[in-house]
C-alpha cells in the first residue's frame, strides 16, 4: 500500500475513532446497568453499539476483516490481508464510573505489522495518531516519548486484570518502588500507552494484555521514539501477551524487573 492511501486510511480511522467515542459520551447518561463478564471484566450497551459502528463503517469503506473486543474475529481474519483491532471503550469501568479516563483504540495490521494505531479519548478530547514510519500526533501536534528530561522521579502505569495473579502485580509494584520509580493505575491500558508516547508516563507494563487494547497504543509509542517489546510474537494477536512500552532510558531497567516467564521481551 503506498503513503498516499495509508494516509486517507489514517484520516478515516481518526474521524471513525471521533464518532465513535462520541456516541459513547451520548449513551453514558441513559446507560441500561452494566453486564458482568467476569468479577471486574464489564461489558455496556454502549461498548456493543459503538463496536458495531466502527465495524459497519469499516465494512462499507474497506471490506476487511475486523477483531474487536465484543464480537470477536471476523471469518478469514488472518492478519496477512489487513485487518482492523477495534476496542470500543477502552478503560470500560472508568466509563461507567463516570470518569474521563478511557477511550476508543483502532488499529489497522498488516502481514503481522502495526501500520496505523488511533486513540480517541473523549472526555479529555485528546485524539492520538500514528502511521508507521511517519510519527505520532496528539490532536496534529507530533509527540514524543520523555527521555526522562524532566529529571524528576519516572512514573511507570502498571495494568492489571484477573488473567495474572494479583501477587505477580504485587511484586511487582514492590521491585518498581524498591527501584526508585512510581507506579499507577489509571484503567485504561490504551491511554496509558498514548500516555507514554507523550511522554505522561515514562512506561507502560502489563503482564497480559489483549491486543484490541494495545496495539494502536504500540505503535504510537514506537512512533514517539519509544521501546515496546515483540507484542505480536508468537499468538499475541488472538491471545494476548505481556506488554512493556517505554522511553528508551527504560526498557533495560524494567525489562530486569519482569519474572523470566512472564512473556516476549525482545524488541518490536
Ligand atoms: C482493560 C483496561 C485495563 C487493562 C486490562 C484491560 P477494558 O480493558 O485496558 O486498563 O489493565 O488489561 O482488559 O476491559 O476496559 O476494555
Amino acid at each position: 500500500m503506498n503513503l498516499h492511501e495509508l494516509a486517507g486510511r489514517q484520516r478515516f480511522a481518526e474521524a471513525l475513532a471521533v464518532r465513535a467515542g462520541k456516541l459513547a459520551l451520548e449513551m453514558r447518561s441513559t446507560l441500561a446497568p452494566a453486564e458482568a463478564k467476569s468479577a471486574i471484566d464489564f461489558c455496556t450497551e454502549a461498548d456493543r453499539a459503538v463496536e458495531q459502528l466502527v465495524r459497519g463503517e469499516i465494512a462499507a469503506a474497506y471490506g476487511e476483516p475486523v477483531l474487536g473486543e465484543e464480537y470477536g474475529q471476523d471469518a478469514g481474519a488472518d492478519g496477512s490481508a489487513g485487518l482492523w483491532v477495534v476496542d470500543p471503550i477502552d478503560g470500560t469501568t472508568e466509563y461507567i464510573h463516570g470518569s474521563g479516563r478511557w477511550c476508543v483504540s483502532l488499529a489497522f495490521l498488516r502481514d503481522g505489522a502495526i501500520e496505523l494505531g488511533v486513540i480517541y479519548e473523549p472526555v479529555g478530547n485528546r485524539l492520538f495518531s500514528a502511521c508507521a514510519g511517519q510519527g505520532a500526533s496528539m490532536n496534529g501536534d507530533p509527540i514524543q516519548v520523555s527521555r526522562l528530561e524532566h529529571r524528576a522521579v519516572p512514573v511507570i502505569e502498571v495494568g492489571w486484570s484477573e488473567r495474572r495473579s494479583l501477587d505477580a502485580y504485587c511484586d511487582l509494584l514492590h521491585m518498581l518502588v524498591a527501584s526508585r520509580m512510581e507506579f499507577r493505575r489509571r484503567g485504561s491500558g490504551a491511554l496509558g500507552l498514548a500516555d507514554v508516547a507523550c511522554g505522561v508516563n515514562d512506561g507502560y507494563v502489563e503482564l497480559h494484555i489483549n491486543s484490541w487494547d494495545a496495539v494502536a497504543g504500540i505503535l504510537l509509542v514506537r512512533e514517539a521514539g519509544g521501546w515496546t517489546n515483540d507484542f505480536l510474537a508468537g499468538n499475541g494477536l488472538t491471545e494476548g501477551n505481556l506488554i512493556l512500552a517505554a522511553t528508551p532510558e527504560l526498557h533495560q531497567p524494567l525489562a530486569a524487573l519482569l519474572p523470566a516467564n512472564s512473556g516476549r521481551l525482545q524488541p518490536y
